[in-house]
């Protein structure tokens, strides 16, 4: 196998590559990869930020780029079912799920398998591992090309909104990456749901682009954790997260001054700086899709706030509103303060 010839430090300094995802550029990326590089691919949820789960150094590499605490452990991908059983033990409630919706936007968390192989970095040092089998064409094309399990966050700076386009993450990682893959936009546009099977009881850790509703249909009733209970179940959920540098107000049906609205439904409040479009006709699945791409929008200095029309708390509502409640929560470490 020829090797890429291209390593991480010679990349530093310069800014990644965007490629269309043409056949020859995901050939490119699963050398690349292969070589213990950072790579960029789209999803259908979000585009990842991908390295090899098995090399502990290409796994770190991940972790600075994004400045992600180490003890968030990230979601594995693979092709499919059979490749993601030679890295966590399935029973039958995730083997169900898995024919149900893979590929597509459900991650399991389930006991790790001693032999898999995984950089124990990529799973926080837990004795459970995050497996996902994503949907979008050139997201399995890829991990078949690579044939090792990819390790991928979103591709965007910890804490801040993840990328449903190849240039959001050139904007906040470019510099950072062997190459960004162009997919298009992400048609999903929120993160995958997060099951937790490894325990008796079904929780869900994150809700996403596959819904509750769904997911109980084949399962039964599964727990659901409120947004600011306790300690959290998955590191990642931490009640501040997804945010923008701009005061987000939710559940707004009156302008203030200087803010910009992001609307949802036909009729909207008057008086609103600038007005963008969740979706006009009220449609969760578009507003999901459009989500994160209007945030960075309107997340501009000329704005005093961004303000959000009530989004209803059902089927993809409860991902939508589940971020947006993390990107309005008070963020400690950041310039602005709870407002
Ligand atoms: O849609 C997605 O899931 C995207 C695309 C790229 O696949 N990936 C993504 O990864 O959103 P990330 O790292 O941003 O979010 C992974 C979430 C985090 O909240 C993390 O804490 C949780 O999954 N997680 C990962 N491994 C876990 C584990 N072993 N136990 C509990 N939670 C885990
Ligand atoms: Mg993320």
């Amino acid at each position: 196998m020829p090797r890429a010839g291209v390593g991480l430090s010679a990349l530093a300094t310069t800014s990644a590559a965007i490629l269309s995802a043409t056949p020859d550029a995901i050939e490119r990326a699963a050398l690349l990869l292969r070589d213990g590089a950072l790579v960029a691919f789209p999803t259908e949820t979000v585009y990842g930020l991908g390295a090899d789960a098995t090399d502990d150094r290409a796994v770190a590499a991940i972790f600075a780029a994004k400045g992600r605490p180490r003890f968030n452990p990230l979601i594995v991908h693979a092709p499919g079912l059979a490749e993601a059983e030679a890295l966590a033990l399935f029973d039958d409630r995730a083997r169900a799920l898995a024919d149900r919706f893979w590929p597509g936007p459900l991650t399991f968390v389930l006991p790790r398998r001693t032999d898999s192989g995984l950089s124990l970095l990529a799973c926080a040092g837990l004795d459970t591992v995050a497996v996902r089998a994503p949907a979008h064409p050139v997201a399995r094309t890829l991990l078949q090309a690579v044939g090792r399990p990819i390790a991928a966050p979103s591709a965007n700076r910890s804490g801040r909104v993840s990328p449903t386009e190849a240039a959001h993450v050139a904007a906040e990682l470019g510099d950072k990456l062997a190459l960004i893959l162009d997919g298009g936009h992400s048609s999903v546009g929120l993160e995958s749901t997060v099951l937790d099977l490894a325990g008796e009881t079904p929780a869900l850790l994150r809700p996403g682009g596959v819904t509750v509703e769904e997911v109980e249909a084949v399962l039964g009733q599964v727990a659901t954790a409120a947004p600011e209970a306790g300690a959290p179940r998955s590191p990642g959920q931490l009640a501040s997260h997804y945010a923008p540098d701009l005061p987000l107000r939710l559940d707004a049906r009156e302008a203030r001054p200087g803010e910009a609205l992001l609307a949802f439904g036909p009729e909207i409040p008057p008086g609103f700086a600038e007005t963008l479009w969740l979706s006009r006709s009220g449609d969760l699945v578009e507003a999901a899709a459009n989500l994160f791409a209007l945030l960075r929008r309107l997340d501009r200095p000329k704005f005093t706030g961004v303000a959000v029309m009530p989004i209803p708390e059902r089927g993809l509502g409860r991902a939508i509103n589940d971020r947006l409640r993390r990107a309005a929560a008070p963020r400690p470490n950041s310039a602005r303060s709870a407002g």
